[in-house]
């Protein structure tokens, strides 16, 4: 399937994923910031943004389909740099198990290679169904805005939180269903990390209630050639909250691996 995506700058492709159930412009800071060397590509997975939104489940193997059907229509296929946020990154874990050749290099924030647990699949299968019963995702994102900012972004930047919940609150019904069923779906991605031979680097949020620290430090001991870097008074969405030090640190990555 092809995707919407925004296309910034020209140079070495760099493409960001979004989690769920965001969009796009969760990467337009550092999309914007990185344009001046590199030639980064942000698409909205099926089921979110301006993408099209299909029923039915949305394995993680589909959705990278979807971002190489897109990329390849861009131009020459040269290796580039993908990132994903969160289920951007359990995307981004799939694409670099069935086309490990297209990597140049890895992004994983605010991310984990595991799978879930059967608990987790299985309140994901609740949610997906009450979601396709009631037509309405209010309450997927009630539960989840308390759980993605840091204490720091919730008392100096309430109008983030609004702007996103109100944007989450966009997702389509059928997107926020597939999405739930494709990543309880997914299986554990670890050994993916642990034979990749293009560089790694982890950003984790100091205060990311879902993917924590010591999960996000563990995995970043799986690849050969990894770097972590933990971010202050982050929570699960660096890009958002501390938009400055997760462009910094994904350039150093990128200026390194140039
Ligand atoms: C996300 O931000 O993409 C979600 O928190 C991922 C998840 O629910 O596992």
């Amino acid at each position: 399937m092809r995707l919407a995506f925004d296309r910034f700058g020209m140079g070495p492709v760099v493409v960001l994923l979004h989690g769920f159930p965001l969009d796009r412009l969760l990467w337009d800071e550092q999309s914007r910031a990185l344009s001046d060397h590199f030639q980064v590509v942000t698409p909205d997975l099926r089921g979110h943004g301006h993408s099209p939104s299909p029923a039915g489940t949305y394995l993680m193997e589909e959705l990278a389909a979807d971002v190489l059907e897109t990329l390849d229509d861009l131009g020459p296929r040269e290796p580039f740099v993908l990132g994903g946020l969160s289920m951007g990154g359990y995307v981004a874990l799939a694409l670099a198990e069935m086309a490990p050749e297209r990597l140049k290099g890895l992004l994983l924030v605010n991310t984990r290679s595991a799978a879930d647990s059967p608990e987790t699949a299985r309140k994901r299968e609740e949610t997906a169904a009450s979601v396709e019963a009631t037509g309405s995702i209010d309450a997927v994102v009630d539960a989840m805005i308390p759980r993605l900012f840091s204490p720091n972004t919730v008392s100096t930047r309430p109008e983030l939180i609004s702007e996103w919940s109100a944007r989450m609150r966009q997702t389509p019904a059928s997107g926020v269903v597939g999405a739930l069923r494709g990543m309880a779906a997914r299986p554990d991605r670890s050994s993916v990390l642990s034979t990749l031979n293009v560089p790694v680097l982890v950003i984790a949020g100091a205060d990311d209630q879902i993917v924590p620290v010591a999960e996000a430090e563990a995995m970043s001991r799986l690849p050969r050639l990894a770097e972590l870097v933990v971010l202050p008074e982050a929570g699960h969405l660096a890009p958002l909250e501390q938009p400055a030090a997760t462009t910094r640190a994904i350039r150093q990555f990128l200026e390194r691996m140039d």
